[in-house]
């Protein structure tokens, strides 16, 4: 039996074909173009989305039985308002989870509403990206747009939607929009309410692993799969990853580099910190995790390698970097702003600290350094809360670098684990599928049989210490910087 995974991206949908052990089959990735059409603003075309991964399902099955497929999951980008009208037209471009607009909606939702009656509500507070808060930028900015709203949706689930024609989202996913009651798994009302948004609006929720329905038979013909291939309902990407990662159950720790950077924490129980610094969400394995989203990271290293260096060998570079815990060149990675933990659209990205004898690897290291002072944060927040980390997996387009990987292990001081599988999200969603269509009993024994940690990178002792020093340093800055950020927005 074949099982695939879709991990709806930023930058690209990428799609696995597995067996039912997990072994990866095939790999297709499709790009689609990512809109800015003001400083700050981040959108994408669902139409975009939509052509890539059909395009990405043919190609993924084109060489194999497809009469063997039996399910499909999705992993998807988070917190995207996706608006359909009545004819289930899409209303307006996407607005993504790294979008900064809704400054204001934020502010009213935090400090008018206020923070602890969003809290009891939802179990988080509002951070720019989030889903409600764009709802009420829509209402106050595009009233025309917003009075022909019928269906709300997220990015994975206006996918799944156009396949199986079922409006249904999954509890993970869900928890990023400010509209879900986590801890209760049920819309809530007062946040509706808030938000001037119909239940109906709001599509049915699912636990991830759970079957939603089967394509639609003439698409299922126009893409070659067989009419009864059952689809999952999928997961927000981090929630993904950490199941792709063998993340279930209680107290592990996947970090995540790709286009945003994320500390995800597993727990069996439900909590939310009294700072809701970190983002209290359920898991798709049906427990709960707490997760610090930093904006840029493996983007950051992108846009200097790619923007600015104007090469595209990351390896290359990464080789003449030197001496690791002695840089004298900070960088702040807050090119799209900062949600965990600054949670300010108006943070920018800083080089801080350089001499006439600063070289391009001190900048390069720089960068990379400036990433995981930034997950470090929320690492930090989590063992304020007294979760003892020792150890983390990775994943991400980050991940694959072995020195990337010494330095979080080192400025973590954690011990950091690879796996077999770089496709974090995408893997997950096809270990999703293959709970919900019944091939393992459940999510956390399809990862024990799937999931293998490749390679441990322990920290050293010496270079913990020197990293600590830095840590310290790199800690001061935003606050200095901040009413800069401020006055130059
Ligand atoms: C998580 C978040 C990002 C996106 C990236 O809260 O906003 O990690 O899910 O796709």
């Amino acid at each position: 039996m074949y099982y695939i995974g879709v991990d709806l991206g930023t930058s690209a949908v990428k799609l696995i074909l597995t067996d039912a052990d997990g072994k990866i089959v095939n790999s297709v990735s499709k790009e689609y173009p990512l809109y800015f059409p003001n400083p700050g603003w981040s959108e994408q075309k669902p139409e975009d989305w939509k052509e890539a991964v059909f395009a990405g399902l043919k190609e993924l099955i084109r060489d194999c039985d497809a009469s063997l497929v039996k399910g499909i999951s999705f992993g998807g980008q988070m917190h995207g308002l996706v608006v359909l009208d009545e004819e289930d037209r899409v209303i307006r471009p996407a607005i993504l989870w790294n979008d900064g607009r809704t400054q204001k909606e934020t502010d009213y939702l935090n400090h008018v509403i206020g923070k602890d009656a969003l809290s009891e509500e939802t179990a988080n507070i509002a951070f720019a990206g989030f889903t409600a808060p764009k709802i009420l930028w829509m209402k106050e900015n595009e009233p025309e747009n917003y009075a022909k709203i019928k269906k709300i949706m997220l990015p994975k689930d206006y996918i799944a939607y156009v396949l199986t024609g079922v409006f249904s989202t999954d509890y993970s996913d869900a928890s990023g929009m400010l509209l879900l009651d986590v801890k209760n798994k049920k819309w809530s009302k007062k946040m509706c309410e808030i938000c001037g948004v119909d239940e109906t609006m709001l599509p049915k929720l699912y636990e991830s692993y759970e079957v939603t329905g089967t394509i639609k038979s003439e698409i299922a013909k126009e893409i070659g799969l067989p009419e009864n291939v059952k689809v999952c309902a999928g997961a927000g990407d981090n929630a993904a990853a950490a199941i792709g990662t063998g993340i279930v159950g209680e107290g592990g720790c996947n970090i995540s580099l790709g286009t945003s950077g994320t500390v995800f924490i597993s727990s069996k129980q439900f909590r939310v910190d009294e700072n809701n610094a970190l983002h209290s969400f359920d898991h798709a394995d049906g427990n709960y995790h707490l997760m610090g989203c930093m904006l840029s990271a493996a983007s950051c290293n992108k846009w200097w390698m790619e923007e600015i260096l104007k090469t595209k060998e990351y390896g290359k570079e990464q080789e003449a970097i030197g001496k690791l815990g002695e840089n004298h060149i900070f960088f702040l990675p807050y090119l799209m702003g900062e949600r965990s933990p600054h949670n300010d659209p108006d943070a920018r990205g800083t080089f801080i600290g350089l001499t006439m004898d600063s070289t391009r690897e001190d900048m390069t290291q720089a960068v990379l350094e400036g990433v995981a002072f930034g997950l470090r944060d929320s690492v930090e927040v989590a063992r304020s809360l007294g979760i003892p980390l020792t150890k983390t997996r990775i994943c991400g387009g980050g991940a694959k670098s072995p020195l990337w990987r010494k330095i979080i292990a080192n400025v973590m001081n954690l011990e950091v684990e690879r796996i077999a599988s770089e496709e974090g999200p995408g893997l997950g969603a096809a270990i999703l599928a293959m709970a919900g269509c019944g091939e393992y009993e459940s999510v956390a024994k399809a990862v024990e049989a799937v999931v293998e940690v490749t390679d441990t990178e322990k920290p050293d002792p010496e270079l913990v210490k020197k990293y600590e020093e830095k840590y310290q340093m790199f800690k001061m800055i935003y606050p200095a910087c901040k009413p800069v950020f401020e006055s130059i927005k």
